[in-house]
């Protein structure tokens, strides 16, 4: 028995280097991020896109020591305008990150969006063998769990859904709310990050569909769907390790002797979702106010270059390099510069001398399924404090982390003050209790028992558990 996953975005995407040779580099989101290390572990295959280089079919990863097998989906222009760019980041992503304003319903773009759920389902079912489980991630593949079911009644089939569930009232404004649950719900498990995403979408099966459902239970037919919130973990010791390892330890020490002044850190994938004009607005204000802090305190900005030919995403970009000018421009003095803005993405080194380097992390989206980036600092941190928004799911797992409101901007200033001001006793009792928190749920765990719940435990080879 193996386990086939798909997801639309690859683990690793191909550059050719200066050397002419091709090379696989980590795509940087919290889908693939979580499920690479699954996928070392358990082996067997992983179907995507291939946005680039579409003459490679198979590849065996990760390219230092391969221990997965990747199937390369090629998908036409007008499907990946229409179906990737369109239906699942114009109309799906908007919705359930409560943008209503951004969503647009197109109908071509639903048509394209059936098409390439099609290609990936039978994608899956040409390299399946008996007894396969297939695990399908997150919203731009929701039809494919009820295609493949069509084809294999008999099929284990799983679904993460990793971005928010919006309340039904949301939900219910896409045209096509009947198809994409019924797609779903042709999985046996589907899983959601948090409680209340779990509850709406129960409600929207009940409302939508008008089918039974119970506590944590969809009855489909004959069958019956186990839907859970079962939030992803990060592998805390991987983390812990790397932070204390001496050479990130010399690297954090860099970065912070290059600064000369404290550190506040803000990693994301450049998206409206993050909150990052927001966040901007309320260091401005801070600086503003607290003059005392001007030539003290430093804003790192690592901003993750994504979906670069949507025009929403392009705005944000100039909208953010705008708001970073302007405060550089209106407060930077002897020498310091208030904001420092990367627009690339770090290796996992890098981002974990940033995370030990910093005095603070400001994780302030205004909405995001659950954002392993605050995880994944908790975990990193000797002494820092992680301010993390309410409307991010992993709130509900990080007591330890100060809560606060990204649409509060004068509140984010004034809780910027409070824990540049925290005494280190209290920052380390709440790394610890974060800390332990994210090691009973971590990443090994999650795998497991999701894998478990979906195999049955009889039928899961003891190697899988
Ligand atoms: N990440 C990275 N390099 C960066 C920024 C982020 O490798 O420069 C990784 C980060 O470690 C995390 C993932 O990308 O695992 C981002 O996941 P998250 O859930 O925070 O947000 P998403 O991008 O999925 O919305
Ligand atoms: C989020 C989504 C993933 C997606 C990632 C990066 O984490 O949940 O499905 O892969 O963003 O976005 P991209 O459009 O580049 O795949």
């Amino acid at each position: 028995m193996a386990i086939i996953v798909l997801s639309n975005r690859e683990p690793y995407a191909p550059r050719t280097g200066p050397d002419g040779h091709v090379h696989w580099v980590a795509s940087i989101g919290g889908l693939t991020t979580a499920l690479d290390p699954v996928m070392q572990r358990e082996g067997g295959t992983w179907i995507a896109w291939a946005e680039t280089h579409p003459e490679i079919r198979t590849v065996h990863l990760p390219e230092a020591q391969p221990r997965y097998r990747v199937e390369r989906i090629t998908l036409s222009s007008d499907d990946v305008r229409l179906s990737y760019h369109g239906f699942s980041n114009g109309a799906l992503w908007p919705m359930s990150h409560y943008f209503l304003e951004r969503a647009q319903y197109r109908r071509e773009e639903w048509d394209a969006y059936r098409r390439v759920n099609e290609t990936f389902a039978q994608a899956a079912l040409d390299c399946a063998e008996d007894g396969d489980m297939f695990w399908v991630h997150d919203y731009q593949l929701a039809l494919v769990p009820g295609l493949i079911r069509r084809a294999r009644p008999d099929a284990r089939i799983g679904f993460f859904w990793h971005i928010p569930w919006p309340a039904q009232d949301v939900f219910r404004t896409l045209p096509w709310d009947r198809e994409l649950l019924d797609g779903l719900l042709g999985a046996d498990l589907i899983g959601m990050h948090t409680p209340a995403y779990t509850r709406h979408f129960l409600e929207a099966c009940a409302r939508t569909l008008g089918t039974e459902t119970d506590v944590g239970t969809v009855r489909v037919g004959e069958r019956t769907v186990q839907v859970e919130a079962r939030p992803i973990g990060i592998d805390v010791a991987t983390f812990e390790a790397l932070a204390a390892n001496p050479v990130t330890v010399d690297r954090a020490q860099r970065l912070r002797d290059n600064l000369r002044t404290l550190m506040l850190l803000c990693v994301d994938r450049l998206d409206y979702s993050k909150g990052i004009p927001e966040r901007l607005a309320a260091f401005s204000s801070f600086l503003e106010r607290h003059t005392a802090a001007r030539g003290r305190v430093t804003l790192v900005q690592v901003a993750v270059p994504s979906r670069e030919r949507a025009p929403a995403y392009q705005q944000l970009r100039t909208q953010v390099e705008g708001l970073v000018g302007r405060i550089n421009g209106q407060f930077s003095q002897d020498g310091w510069t208030p904001v420092h803005y990367l627009y690339r993405g770090l290796d996992r080194e890098e981002l974990v001398a940033h995370y030990r380097a910093a005095d603070a992390m400001l994780v302030t989206p205004l909405r995001d399924g659950l954002n392993l980036v605050a995880k994944e600092f908790a975990a990193s941190s000797q002494d820092g404090v992680l301010l993390l928004s309410r409307f991010a799911g992993a709130a509900d797992e990080l007591p330890g982390a100060v809560e606060v409101n990204p649409y509060d901007v004068d509140g984010l200033s004034a809780t910027l003050v409070r824990a540049l001001r925290m005494p280190l006793e209290e920052k380390k009792a709440r790394l610890d209790q974060m800390r332990q928190a994210l090691r009973q749920s971590d990443l090994r765990a999650w795998t497991a028992d999701f894998l478990r719940d979906l195999a049955g435990k009889a039928a899961l080879p003891s190697e899988l558990l």
